[in-house]
């Protein structure tokens, strides 16, 4: 992570998180652990806990909290009501920034501890969906500080949404049921920045690909790009494996999962676990569920057909595989850094609400990107600066 790593020497040298204490629900993977280091290095305190509950790597959560003496609450496995006790834990901590994958720290300080909401500086917020809850806590007037939405960089979800989502959910899909994709037909449900990548790679390794969308502009784009739209009442009977990927609840549902080929395997990589109705599969099963692998559960339906749960339905790039590789990972987190930077240096100067991260900042991080990647721009001459910035000269 060569991008994060030059911020992480320079924040060694100028401590810009001096005497602030963060609080981090984020997955815990290899490529977070090297954010931690990186802000501890400017000198933080580091309170981490988990993002969702089958995404923890626990070496890493041990590394940290043994070899670096931060705070680490997280296991992978960890029930609801755990997963929740250790986001308390980082509350109670009284956090001056923090750090959100899905909005879960943020919900949880809004609702259960004002008090501590009250005296946090800012944070920032990672993945679409927490973007999404949010805008929804400052439309209802309820957002007590300003958060810097790190998806909405461009550095961010045009590399980790597509590149970062679309490679590491199939690399989940196949470390859960080294299944062949070539031939299959694969029904990716939403064409946003996830599910673009996803369709892309799924093509590129010989699967046919049908793309469900509700979004007319995306769903057009889809069908240039050359896939087959159609709603998932039609997809449903066709596909040989789901993915889910829009944020949205109940995207794959009982009148689906009644006419889906036997043997269908079935698979998330949105934010939460509720894009594929898994209480309705549980009672078209009635309790038949088997778990042939780790993260495979096939519940067998009162008629035979057998469908394949990948991952208890959640983010599977995590539940069954490593998340995005760091290469990816390493833009996200250098936009984390930055934009904690940008708080702790102008504290008191944004008001609470959703704000972008600034535009500097994520030409920064294509900049230091490119240079880790040994790639070389061309620089625009006096002539074009000129040109551009005047409407003077017409045909
Ligand atoms: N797995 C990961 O590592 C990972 C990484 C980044 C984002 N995410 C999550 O993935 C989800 C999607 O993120 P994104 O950046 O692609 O968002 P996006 O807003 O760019 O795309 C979501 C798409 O889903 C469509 N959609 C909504 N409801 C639908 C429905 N019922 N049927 C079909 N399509 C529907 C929307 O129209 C939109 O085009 C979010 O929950 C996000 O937090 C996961």
């Amino acid at each position: 992570m060569p991008v994060l790593s030059a911020i992480a020497e320079r924040f060694a040298r100028q401590r810009p998180l001096q005497g602030l204490r963060i609080g981090a629900c984020l997955h815990v993977t290899t490529e977070t652990a090297n954010l931690m280091l990186a802000l501890a290095a400017g000198g933080a305190e580091v309170w981490l806990c988990a993002s969702n509950p089958l995404s923890t790597q626990d070496d890493v959560a041990a590394h940290l909290a043994l070899d670096h003496r931060m705070h680490v609450f997280a296991v992978k496995g960890e029930d609801n009501a755990r997963y929740y006790r250790h986001i308390e834990a980082v509350v109670a901590a009284g956090p001056h920034l923090t750090m959100d994958d899905g909005c879960d720290l943020v919900t949880i300080l809004t609702t259960k501890a004002p008090q501590a909401a009250a005296s946090v500086l800012g944070g920032t917020e990672e993945t679409t969906t927490g973007v999404i809850r949010l805008r929804s806590m400052e439309r209802d007037g309820l957002l007590r500080f300003p958060i810097i939405a790190v998806n909405d960089a461009l550095t961010k979800h045009l590399f980790d949404n597509r590149y970062g989502t679309g490679q590491s959910t199939l690399d989940g899909i196949i470390r859960a049921t080294n299944v062949l994709l070539a031939g299959k037909t694969i029904v990716v449900a939403g064409y946003g920045w996830c599910g673009r990548g996803i369709a892309q790679r799924a093509r590129g390794m010989g699967a046919h690909v049908i793309v469900t969308e509700i979004d007319p502009v995306k769903a057009l784009e889809a069908v240039m790009d050359g896939y087959q739209v159609m709603p998932m009442e039609e997809a449903a009977a066709r596909g040989d494996i789901f993915i889910t990927v829009t944020g949205n609840t109940g995207v794959l549902r009982e009148e689906h999962f009644a006419v889906m080929k036997s043997g269908a395997i079935v698979a998330n990589s949105g934010h939460f676990n509720v894009e594929i109705d898994l209480p309705a599969l549980a009672r078209l099963a009635e309790g038949d569920v088997m778990r042939p692998r780790e993260f495979v559960e096939q519940y067998r339906l009162g008629d035979g057909r057998t469908i394949n749960v990948l991952g208890e339905g959640r983010l599977i790039n995590l539940a069954a595989a490593e998340g995005h590789p760091a290469a990816v990972m390493d833009m996200s987190f250098a936009n984390q850094a930055l934009a904690l930077e940008h708080l702790a240096t102008h504290r008191g100067a944004l008001p609470p609400g959703v704000h972008p991260v600034p535009q500097a900042i994520d030409a920064e991080v294509a900049r230091l990107k490119l240079a880790a990647m040994g790639v070389r721009i061309d620089r625009l001459t006096l002539e074009q600066e000129r040109y551009l910035s005047s409407w003077s000269e017409g045909t």
